[in-house]
């Protein structure tokens, strides 16, 4: 009887030690890996926080938009914590872009644009240990194909005149736009009210 219980004890303290866990406490690499300078393309992001989905279509740019297509925007669970307790991208981590094409521009609800189907990967980390040399420690991959029918296994990091330039000069906030995701300009720094539903103001 006695051992039964302290079984029982144990028990209570591995579920207990399960529900204290939190994406916050997760280690830095827990959402990519760099070998030799090259990310291996990072999985389970559609399980991530979804931050906004930005779309500049060809119809909309002279037949010829720089990045024609829809653009999921999703941020790794331990820095959506760090986000909404302090505002702030930590380091560590990591943004996802995937690539939706532009598909019907009509629906049942009117003419639009609705995503089609999906063309791409990019992806960018804020890492002080990877990238020491690279303006606000961001670097830019992109796992993309020129065909658009398959995804690269890994992929190397854009020289900075590429990519971080231009998110240097144009982002709201530390290289990232923020001001096209609602999701964290609604969640920065403000703690539970970042879930969603909390406030009954919208904004
Ligand atoms: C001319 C400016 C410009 C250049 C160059 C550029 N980007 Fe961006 N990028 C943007 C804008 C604007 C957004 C947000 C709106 C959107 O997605 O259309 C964005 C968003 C992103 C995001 C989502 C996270 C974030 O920081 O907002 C990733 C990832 C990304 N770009 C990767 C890349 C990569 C990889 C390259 C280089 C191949 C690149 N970008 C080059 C303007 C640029």
């Amino acid at each position: 009887m006695k051992s039964r219980s302290l079984t029982g004890v144990a028990a209570i303290a591995v579920v207990a030690g399960a529900q204290i866990f939190t994406p916050s406490q997760a280690a830095d690499g827990d959402f990519f890996t760099i070998v030799d300078g090259a990310l291996d393309r990072p999985t389970g992001y559609r399980e991530w926080i979804y931050v906004g989905t930005p779309v500049t279509p060809n119809d909309m740019n002279n037949g010829k938009a720089a990045f024609p297509e829809f653009h999921n925007v999703y941020i790794d669970p331990a820095s959506w914590e760090h986000w909404k307790e302090t505002g702030n991208f930590q380091d560590g981590t990591i943004l996802i872009k995937e690539l939706v094409s532009v598909g019907s521009k009509m629906a049942s609800s009117g003419a639009g644009y609705f995503e089609g189907d999906y063309l791409g990967l990019e992806a960018t980390i804020k890492s002080a240990e990877h990238f020491p040399d690279e303006p606000g420690n961001w670097a830019y991959y992109s796992f993309s194909t020129p065909d658009h029918s398959s995804l690269l296994e890994s992929a190397s990091a854009f020289p900075k005149e590429a990519c971080n330039a231009c998110h240097q000069a144009s982002a709201a906030d530390d290289f990232v736009f923020t001001q096209y995701y609602p999701v964290l300009r609604a969640g920065k720094g403000t703690g539970e009210e970042a879930i969603g539903g909390v406030k009954s103001e919208l904004k």
